[in-house]
């Protein structure tokens, strides 16, 4: 803040220098726009991609509302009456499934990109912001979407997720402790995960969480394509080309062959397959707890350091990356991309060995 300048027209400074009203119209966010051309430009594809299983999550998610039921009776049932006897169900669900995992996938590499290209400088904070919300929104999405098949795994592991919020209070200070256990009774909505629990995380995941992304992912484009993208490397490039119509054919082409892939993939293989239990067995309240309960493979990176370590540090070491996350446009600003480039990578490895060998890390730990 400059010296006898205001709150007031800082703040406002500092909003219409991230939201340029000014250059927003046709000709400077579309027709004006360039692409620069450099070995990491393959990461300007990513964003979008992120974008297109997002689309393909609201589509296929808005067919499944046609026959899913939201209650404890019939969830399961309606889930599998989906699968087995409705025409093209069982495709709609599997590509439902696998697109989320592929959305997750392509904003984790979104961000690990727009963190090593340094786009999170000035004036593209709030764009970075944005994009961190969105990830924690996808995560949540996630989180929301595993209950409502309403089986025996997904019950007993929300339970255990909502337990682990809890604990988190007893690490906190004051009248701060309180916070996760009213998070907990407000997600939960009765003494122990039912119906009560299913109708809250139905209504996040397809209004509440809906809504916010499409509130965000608005901010997060319209920033965007009101500064145009970042140079990327740390030499200004020569080489550029135009957003349109080059780059969105580009984009374009690529969405398509993912699209193939998809209803390939979709066809073929049942998401299904890959998880440790069967789906088609429902929740029975009387049954006994299944052994290796599991959360989907994304939250693997948090799930088996969990396992392995004390919970407060793995608490510690979580608030502690959300805050580096949010604030990542000032803690790095005068960082050279070459050493961005090198936390990117051990990032990378950290969240590839824990994804693809935490279980065995875990069996070697804690035999
Ligand atoms: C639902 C999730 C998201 C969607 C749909 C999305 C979409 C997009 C799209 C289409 C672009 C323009 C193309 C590109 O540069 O790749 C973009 C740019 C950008 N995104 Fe995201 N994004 C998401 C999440 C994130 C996350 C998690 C971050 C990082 C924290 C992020 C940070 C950025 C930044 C900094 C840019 C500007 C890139 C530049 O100017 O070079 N986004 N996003």
């Amino acid at each position: 803040m400059k010296a006898g300048q205001s709150v007031f027209a800082t703040v406002s400074n500092f909003l219409s220098e991230r939201f340029p009203v000014e250059h927003m119209n046709f000709q400077h966010m579309v027709e004006k726009k360039d692409v620069p051309v450099h070995n990491m430009s393959w990461g300007y594809y990513t964003g979008g991609l992120t974008l297109f299983f997002l689309m393909v999550q609201v589509v296929t998610g808005l067919f499944l509302l046609f026959y899913y039921q939201p209650t404890v009776s019939d969830a399961h049932l309606s889930v599998e009456f989906i699968n087995k006897h409705v025409a093209g169900g069982a495709l709609i669900r599997n590509m439902h499934t696998w697109s989320a995992s592929c959305m997750i996938f392509f904003a984790m590499l979104h961000l690990l990109t727009s963190f090593a290209m340094k786009a999170f400088e000035k004036p593209r904070e709030l764009t970075w912001i944005f994009g961190v919300l969105l990830l924690f929104l996808t995560f949540t999405f996630g989180f929301t979407g595993y209950l409502l098949p309403w089986n025996q795994i997904a019950v007993n592991a929300t339970k255990v997720g909502l337990q682990s919020v809890e604990a988190v209070g007893e690490y906190l200070p004051g009248a701060l402790s309180q916070l996760p256990h009213i998070l907990r009774e407000t997600f939960q909505g009765e003494a122990s995960v039912g119906q009560s629990t299913l109708g809250r995380f139905y209504a996040l995941h397809v209004v509440l969480l809906p809504l916010a992304l499409l509130g965000l992912i608005s901010l997060h484009l319209l920033s965007v394509q009101l500064h145009g993208m970042s140079r990327g490397v740390d030499q200004p490039t020569k080489k550029s080309e135009r957003f349109f119509p080059f780059f969105i054919f580009k984009d374009l082409s690529l969405w398509s062959i993912v699209f193939l892939l998809l209803l390939i993939l979709a066809w073929c293989i049942p998401f299904d397959s890959f998880l440790p239990y069967p789906l088609l067995a429902p929740y029975n309240a009387l049954g006994s707890t299944p052994a290796g309960i599991k959360p989907e493979w994304y939250f693997y990176f948090l799930y088996y350091p969990l396992e392995m370590l004390p919970f407060w540090l793995i608490l510690l070491a979580t608030g502690l990356a959300v805050l580096v996350l949010i604030f990542t446009p000032w803690i790095f600003k005068g960082t050279s991309r070459k050493t961005l480039g090198l936390i990117t990578v051990l990032a990378s490895l950290y969240l590839v060995v824990m994804t693809v060998f935490g279980e065995q890390i875990y069996h070697m730990v804690k035999p």
